[in-house]
C-alpha cells in the first residue's frame, strides 16, 4: 500500500506581494504547482514578522507568545546571555527551549515517519528524547547566504527515497531555500536581481515536479510550497537614532531587534522614564504637516500597551517598553548596548520585515498539490499556525499540543473524504527509523551509574 508523504519548501522571504509583482515567466512553476493543486490568497504570518517566530509557528502551530521565540534576537535578562537567529554562541542554551513545545518533525519521527532535513529550521536541535540526524552542512544557518546554492543537487536524492520507500513508510522533506530572502535585504523591489532569484527558485521547483511527474510519484507525494513573511523596501528618509531621544544612555540595558521593533530593557525603576522619553521624543513625531497621516514613525509600548491581536504580549524574554514602527522606518541604535551589535544594524540593507502580520508586504504564500489536495482551487487567507495542523493531518498523525491553527481555515482544501483515509488506513510501520535517533535516557543513566559503580 502506498504511505503518503510531504515534501515541505520553506521559502525565505518569498512574499505574497513578491508572487504577485513577478512577471509570468517568473512563476510559471508555482503556477504549476497551483493549477494541480491549491493556493492561497496569502498567509498571515505571526508576530514579529521575522524569521524564527515563523519557524517555530509552524513547527508547533502556535502563536508567538505560546512558542516562546520572541523575536529574531532575544536577550535574557538573568543570564546575560542572547539569541541571535540560531547562530550566536548561547543560541543553544536551554534558557531560550526549556519550555519549548514539541516541533512537528519530533511529532513525525516519533510516531516511526522518515524525517529528511534541508538546512531546514533548526531541524539538527536535539528535542528532548529524539534528534533527527542532520549532516553539519545542512543545519540552518542564516549567517550563511550561499548555504541553500545547491539546492537543485539534492532532487535526484529525494525522488530516490520517495521511490524506494513510498511502499511501506511515511516519510517528511523539510527543505529551506535562502536566496529568495537574500536577494531581497540587498535589492529594491522590482530589481532584476530579485525577478532573477524568483525565476530561478521557479525554475526549480518547475524541474522538481516534472521529476516527480516522470516517475508518477504525485500519487504519494504531497508538495507544499510556503515561505516565512515577506520584505518591505527600508525608507532612507525615515532613519531614526534612539539616542536621539534620551537624555540619559545609562538608563538603558540593552536594546533587542531594530528597525521595526525594539525591545528596550532597563532596570524596573527605569521603564516609566525610558517610556516617557521615547514618548515625547519630537524627531520621530510628525509636527506641522496635517496632510499626512499623523501617527508616529515610531511609537512607545508598555508591555501592557501591546495589541492583544499580535499574540506577542505574553511572550517570554519581553522587556518592559518596547518600540515599534511604521512599514519601511529605519530604527537603529549607535551607541546602546544591542543585540544584535551596532555594527551589524546599520549593514546596508535595502529591504526588512517585522512588521504587524497585517501589512500587506508582510503576507506569505502556500501553494501545494498531491493526493491529499484539491486541485485548481483558490481559497481565501490562512495564518502560518494553521499549516501545523495540516502537515501532521497527511501524516495520518494527531497535534501533540493544543495550537492555534483554525481547522475550518484548511480543511476545504483537502480531497473529498481525505480525513476518513486515516480511519481506514493502517500503517504497518514499527518504531524504527534509520535517519532518527532515539535517546533512551533513563537507559543511558542506568548504564553510567553501573559503570561508576
Ligand atoms: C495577491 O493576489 C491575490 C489574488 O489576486 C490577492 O487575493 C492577494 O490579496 C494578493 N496579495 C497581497 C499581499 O496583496
Ligand atoms: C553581558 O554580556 C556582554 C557580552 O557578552 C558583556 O560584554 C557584558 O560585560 C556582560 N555584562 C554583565 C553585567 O555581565
Ligand atoms: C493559543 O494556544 C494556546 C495553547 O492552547 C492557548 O493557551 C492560547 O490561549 C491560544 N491563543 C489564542 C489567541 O487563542
Amino acid at each position: 500500500m502506498i504511505q503518503h508523504l510531504i515534501v515541505i519548501f520553506l521559502v525565505d522571504g518569498y512574499g505574497s506581494t513578491l508572487l504577485n509583482n513577478s512577471k509570468p515567466d517568473s512563476t510559471f512553476g508555482v503556477r504549476h504547482l497551483a493549477t494541480n493543486g491549491v493556493q492561497v490568497d496569502y498567509v498571515t504570518p505571526s508576530f514579529p514578522t521575522h524569521t524564527w517566530p515563523q519557524w517555530m509557528s509552524l513547527a508547533t502551530g502556535l502563536y508567538t507568545e505560546n512558542h516562546g521565540f520572541t523575536a529574531d534576537y532575544m536577550w535574557d535578562s538573568q543570564t546575560n546571555k542572547s539569541f541571535e537567529r540560531g547562530s550566536g554562541p548561547d543560541d543553544q542554551d536551554d534558557v531560550w527551549w526549556k519550555d519549548a513545545r514539541a516541533p512537528f518533525w519530533y511529532t513525525a519521527g516519533k510516531a516511526g515517519v522518515d524525517v529528511h532535513c534541508y538546512w531546514f529550521a533548526h531541524c539538527h536541535r536535539t528535542f528532548y528524547d529524539m534528534v533527527v540526524q542532520v549532516p553539519p552542512n545542512r543545519w540552518a544557518n542564516l549567517d550563511d547566504e550561499h548555504q541553500t546554492d545547491n539546492f537543485r543537487e539534492i532532487f535526484p536524492e529525494i525522488i530516490n527515497k520517495i521511490k524506494k520507500y513510498q511502499g511501506y513508510k511515511r516519510q517528511m522533506f523539510l527543505i529551506r531555500y535562502a536566496n529568495i530572502g537574500v536577494a531581497q535585504r540587498k535589492y529594491a523591489p522590482g530589481s532584476d536581481e530579485i525577478e532573477s532569484a524568483v525565476s530561478l527558485f521557479d525554475l526549480y521547483i518547475n524541474e522538481l515536479q516534472q521529476q516527480l511527474e516522470d516517475n508518477d510519484l504525485f500519487s504519494s507525494t504531497n508538495l507544499v510550497v510556503m515561505s516565512d513573511h515577506g520584505y518591505t523596501p527600508l525608507k532612507k528618509d525615515d532613519e531614526f537614532v534612539m539616542e536621539i531621544c534620551l537624555p540619559d544612555f545609562a538608563i538603558v540595558k540593552k536594546v533587542v531587534n531594530s528597525h521595526s521593533m525594539a525591545m528596550v530593557y532597563t532596570d524596573n525603576e527605569d521603564a516609566t522614564t525610558a517610556h516617557y522619553e521615547f514618548s515625547v521624543c519630537e524627531s520621530w513625531s510628525p509636527m506641522g504637516d496635517y496632510d499626512s497621516d499623523d501617527s508616529p514613525f515610531v511609537k512607545t509600548h508598555s508591555v501592557a500597551e501591546i495589541p492583544d491581536d499580535l499574540h506577542w504580549k505574553h511572550s517570554a524574554h519581553m522587556s518592559g517598553v518596547v518600540l515599534m514602527t511604521k512599514p519601511g522606518t529605519i530604527l537603529v541604535t549607535k551607541e546602546l548596548p544591542s543585540v544584535p551589535s551596532a555594527a551589524k544594524q546599520l549593514v546596508e540593507q535595502k529591504q526588512a520585515s517585522g512588521w504587524d502580520p497585517s501589512v500587506e508586504d508582510m503576507k506569505a504564500i502556500f501553494v501545494a498539490r498531491g493526493p491529499a489536495f484539491r486541485q485548481n482551487e483558490r481559497f481565501g487567507p490562512i495564518e502560518t499556525v494553521d499549516v501545523y495542523q495540516m502537515i501532521l493531518n497527511i501524516l495520518s498523525l494527531e497535534a501533540s499540543h493544543p495550537h492555534n491553527g483554525t481547522w475550518a481555515n484548511i480543511e476545504n482544501m483537502l480531497t473529498e473524504g481525505w480525513e476518513d483515509r486515516q480511519k481506514t488506513e493502517k500503517s504497518a510501520n514499527s518504531f524504527s527509523s534509520f535517519s532518527i535517533l532515539f535517546f533512551y535516557i533513563p537507559v543511558l543513566l542506568l548504564s553510567l551509574y553501573s559503570y561508576l559503580v
